[in-house]
């Protein structure tokens, strides 16, 4: 099984969307996906809820799981996480990999910084932890600022060894949580990559 955090400490920047596309589409693969709604204002809920699944069962592959719940029989959990998220939170301790949504705005990067400066220093407490990436949403070709933008999340990332994932675009498909065009494919690709690299490494 593999746990995936999706974390910032901003609100706004995509973390409930981009926990609930990544799960999409690795339920498509054929991956059995817990997804565990830890933000109290239960954001996931509401996408299930809209969606027409209120208990939180969207596909036989894909289910919303209350604590305590066991995940034993899922190949991957992936945790929504609430802002003002402490860079010592027990969800980020628990889990393989973190993911990390960001909006190409100069007050999103500021702040990206300094969570990527929270995740190092608390580093100690959770050393299997590792970052899986950071992950533009919401991004505009045409806007020269999110390209710059762009620009300093790859710097940002370089320096802390991190890797950035190609941007989600903003999209309309996103208010209907439609997979057209692909969106969050790659992120979900990447975790297949590597939870197929795990089950060869426990063979
Ligand atoms: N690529 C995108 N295209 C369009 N809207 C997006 C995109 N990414 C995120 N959004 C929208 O941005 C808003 C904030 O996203 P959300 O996932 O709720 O952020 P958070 O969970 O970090 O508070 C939501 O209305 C969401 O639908
Ligand atoms: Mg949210």
């Amino acid at each position: 099984m593999t746990t995936v955090t999706i974390a910032n400490r901003k609100g706004g920047v995509g973390k409930t969307v981009t926990t609930w596309y990544t799960a999409r589409w690795l339920a498509r693969m054929g991956y059995r996906v817990h997804l565990r709604d830890e933000d109290p204002q239960r954001g996931l809920w509401d996408i299930a809820e809209m969606l027409g699944h209120p208990d939180g069962v969207i596909t036989q592959r894909l289910q919303l799981v209350e604590p305590p719940r066991s995940d034993a029989t899922a190949d991957f959990v992936l945790i929504d996480t609430p802002p003002a998220l402490d860079g010592s939170l027990p969800v980020l301790a628990e889990a393989d990999w973190i993911l990390v949504p960001v909006i190409p705005e100069t007050q999103e990067v500021r702040q990206l910084e300094k969570f990527l400066n929270t995740l190092e220093a608390t580093h100690m407490a959770r050393p299997f932890t590792r970052l899986l990436g950071i992950v533009p949403v919401r991004y505009i070709k045409t806007w020269e600022a999110h390209q710059a933008m762009l620009d300093e999340i790859s710097a940002l990332a370089g320096e802390f060894g991190h890797s950035v994932f190609a941007p989600v675009p903003m999209s309309k498909a996103v208010s209907r949580y439609s997979l057209a065009g692909g969106l969050w494919k790659p992120v979900a690709e990447r975790l297949a990559v590597l939870h197929g690299q795990e089950v060869a490494r426990a063979a």
